[in-house]
């Protein structure tokens, strides 16, 4: 991480006094580390709206009765390996799937993905979480995961 700035800001004090009481119902641990948050959070959606690197999840319910169902959002990740690093399926209950699919690449493509798992008939319920930005630099790593 790199080093940290001191900045200064000027803030409606109304404003301020409600956001401190936000902070401190939502057990955030500073007023800092809440504003880094909010500020990561704007540049990862931005990063999601414009059409670079980016990472997240894409989490899907439905009953595996449904072989149509099951096969169809099978294909489509098939279809889709470019961008799905990893798919976690688990059996909830005796109808129930949750299924996670983790997800790495260009925006688009990675909405792209979504938009045609979503069009799947007869899911329980989906959702996209745009966490981050998969890679801060554009060249490839230096480091080496497993040596
Ligand atoms: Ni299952």
């Amino acid at each position: 991480m790199a080093e940290l700035t001191r900045m200064s800001v000027s803030i409606d004090s109304d404003l301020l006094a409600e956001f401190d009481r936000a902070i401190a119902q939502e057990g955030l641990p500073s007023r800092s580390e809440a504003v880094t948050r909010l500020v990561r959070e704007f540049l990862i959606s931005r990063n999601w709206q414009m059409d670079t690197e980016v990472a997240g999840t894409i989490t899907l319910l439905y009953d595996h009765h449904s072989q149509r169902l099951t096969q169809e959002v099978m294909g489509i990740q098939h279809d889709f390996t470019d961008v799905v690093i990893a798919t976690q399926h688990v059996h909830l209950n005796h109808s129930d799937c949750l299924e996670i699919i983790t997800v790495r690449g260009k925006a688009g493509r990675l909405r792209e993905l979504y938009r045609n798992l979503c069009a799947v008939k007869g899911l329980v319920h989906h959702a996209l979480t745009m966490t981050s930005s998969a890679c801060r630099e554009s060249e490839p790593h230096d480091h080496h995961h497993c040596e």
